[in-house]
């Protein structure tokens, strides 16, 4: 029985594994985090597609039945472009995220929080834009979430400072609904919900991305019905680093990650 492919540029995508664990028990799931060449956030368009070519390759040798790009760059840098070279079905992040949220506010303004490189993108107002011509966009990058969240900066007077500072394009545009287009992002939900109030909802496309993955492999009759082998974690770097960050993102302790040496 195949396996699920997910890659990430790291860590990060450990948010989308664990809800893929949640939402299928059945399935097992391959996981490549390409940590010698993170941050993807703040790559050019090309380098950034380039990789997640070669990041899929890599999963096709491990003979996985769907690959789900966790990564909101690599999926915001082209998915349309990047599923056209292969035959396996493939998910990226935005088009889950941008359905959860058009779907979610009522007054039709929508924060979009991101990397550079997302936000440059325009990949969220594109697919939000195509679900509603009439719902307003207000993205901004937060470059320094990412090494927050990897130092474990999840709260304290410095984070609430810079949040109050990269939110305050969504709270004078008065959305009532916020993306957390980024991996790395949910585990920043106290401080922002704090500085957006909490009447705003805060979208996490993870566990709708979860749910297109068991959609597809439900129509295609791909779901396994017991479990036959376990999760495999791959890195292209530093195996310890990425044990270590992976219970904060994970919930649970990842044993057995594999360095490998080209993807
Ligand atoms: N995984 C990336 C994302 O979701 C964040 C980390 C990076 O910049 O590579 O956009």
């Amino acid at each position: 029985m195949k396996a699920i492919g997910v890659f990430d540029s790291g860590v990060g995508g450990l948010t989308v594994a664990r809800e893929l664990m949640q939402q299928l028990p059945y399935e097992d799931i391959v996981y490549f985090g390409d940590t010698a060449r993170v941050p993807y956030g703040t790559k050019s368009r090309e380098t950034v597609f380039r990789f997640s070519i070669e990041n899929i390759l890599f999963l096709l040798k491990h003979d996985v039945k769907l690959i789900c790009i966790a990564c909101n760059t690599a999926s915001s840098v082209g998915l349309p472009a990047i599923k056209r070279h292969f035959k396996v079905p493939i998910v990226g992040v935005i088009g889950p995220g941008a359905k959860e949220a058009v779907y979610a506010t009522r007054n039709k303004r929508i924060g979009v929080l991101g990397t550079r490189s997302t936000i440059k993108s325009r990949a969220y107002d594109i697919e939000i834009k195509q679900l509603d011509r009439k719902a307003k966009v207000i993205a901004t990058a937060c470059p320094l979430f990412v090494p927050f969240v990897e130092e474990d900066w999840l709260n304290g007077k410095v984070v609430l400072e810079v949040a109050r500072s990269y939110l305050k394009p969504l709270k004078d545009g008065r959305v009532d609904t916020a993306i957390l287009g980024c991996t790395h992002y949910p585990l920043l939900k106290p401080v922002i919900r704090k500085v957006l109030g909490k009447k705003v909802i805060l979208i996490d496309s993870a566990r709708q991305v979860a749910m297109e993955v068991k959609k597809i492999l439900a129509q295609d009759s791909q779901l396994n019905k017991k479990r036959v082998s376990r999760h495999r974690f791959y890195v292209s770097d530093n195996p310890e680093g990425f044990s270590k960050l992976a219970k904060r993102f994970l919930g649970s302790a990842v044993q057995n990650v594999k360095k490998v040496n080209s993807v």
